[in-house]
């Protein structure tokens, strides 16, 4: 790679206002006049860069855009006295990928408190590996936790199960004890999310709403919420007394056409989880998490390698719900 030159995935609206998606040379001085420079090693596919991809104004509002919320990479300059030229780190969130230059591109340059150095243990592969999706999952389960839910309160729910945030969360709460429902729209992942850990799998249409019932069978301890809309009504409405909800995403929808009575009457808590803004002492107990006590044995299974060329076709599968774990961009060949 030239010093002053490398390649991105640029977003350009063009002139019927659709969105294309090409490879680009970029040079260094288009990047953002931020405070460390960091080479690209891995990066990784989220379901809100498929959205930046697709021109969705409420993740980007500005373009030409590259996208990509993870990146994983070595210094290569910086004017932050915290941060030298070597160190291996870790971009997630924040406005990484959103309306600032992302990991879709060979180069970044963001400001110094974004930065997280690599946890020991952990390769700079593995990081992406995680991502923000297994990042999220790790925090759903972390927010259950300090909401006191244990094993004996009944199974947990997970939607969206075959999803980058589904897949990690049903290995991190098998991994911890809990016993895993895992809710899916494709039958011919069952066998998949059993090997990491759901004891049962069940179908997408299952976990509808039924619309005009304050409550429906009570079933769920707990329950990670990756898809919204009418599921998460559903899940909400099937908690268990004192019942637990980290709801992430919003996958079917973003309305929640539902009454308050399983908060009032059963004591139901609906915690929202955001992990783009979420603080960095809290970050880095959850990366350290990721990095031994809840790392599955099987980690590589989450993952399919892709290169920056494969992104434009995987972004269309993803955004046609066709996509299955997590996908880590190879950028250092
Ligand atoms: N709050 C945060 O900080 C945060 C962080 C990361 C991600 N998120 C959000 O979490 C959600 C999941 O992200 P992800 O990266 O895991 O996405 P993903 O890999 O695309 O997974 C989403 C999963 O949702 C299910 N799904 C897709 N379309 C659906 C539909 N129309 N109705 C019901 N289910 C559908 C599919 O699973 P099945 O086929 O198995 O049902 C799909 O695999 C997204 O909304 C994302 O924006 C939020």
């Amino acid at each position: 790679m030239n010093k002053d030159k490398f390649t991105a995935l640029r977003i350009n609206r063009n002139a019927v206002g659709s969105f294309d998606r090409e490879l680009q040379e970029m040079r260094l001085s288009d990047l953002p006049p931020n405070e460390v420079t960091i080479r690209v090693l891995w990066s990784s596919l989220n379901y809100k860069d498929a959205l930046s991809a697709d021109g969705n104004r409420g993740v980007t509002r500005r373009y030409p855009h590259t996208p990509g919320i993870d990146a994983a990479g070595v210094v290569v300059a910086s004017v932050d006295p915290d941060w030298e030229k070597g160190d291996e780190v870790i971009v997630s969130c924040y406005d990484l990928g959103m309306n600032t230059p992302g990991g879709f591109g060979e180069m970044i340059r963001v400001p110094g408190r974004w930065i997280l150095p690599r946890p020991p243990g952990m390769t700079l592969r593995e990081s992406m590996i995680y991502g923000t999706g297994g990042f999220t999952a790790a925090h759903c389960l972390f927010r259950l936790l300090e909401l006191g839910l244990t094993p004996d309160r009944g199974p947990v729910l997970v939607t969206g199960a075959t999803g980058g945030v589904g897949t990690f969360a049903v290995a991190f709460l098998a991994r911890a004890g809990f016993k895993v429902v895992a809710a899916s729209g494709k039958p011919e992942s069952a066998e998949f999310l059993e090997r990491l850990g759901a004891e049962k799998v069940i179908s997408r249409e299952a976990g509808k709403d039924r619309p005009g019932r304050a409550f429906l069978r009570p079933r769920w301890g707990g329950v990670v919420d990756t898809v919204g809309g009418e599921y998460l009504a559903a899940a909400i409405k099937s908690c268990r007394y004192n019942g637990v909800v980290a709801c992430c995403g919003n996958t079917a929808g973003a309305d929640l056409p539902l009454t308050v009575y399983p908060f009032i009457l059963k004591g139901v808590t609906l915690a929202g989880i955001d992990s783009a803004e979420c603080a960095m002492e809290r970050r880095k107990k959850i990366w350290d998490k990721l990095a031994v006590a809840w790392r599955p044995d099987n980690l590589e299974e989450f993952a399919h390698e892709i290169t920056l060329t494969d992104l434009p076709e995987t972004i269309d599968r993803m955004l046609a719900g066709k996509t299955r774990g997590r996908y880590v961009i190879n950028l250092s060949r």
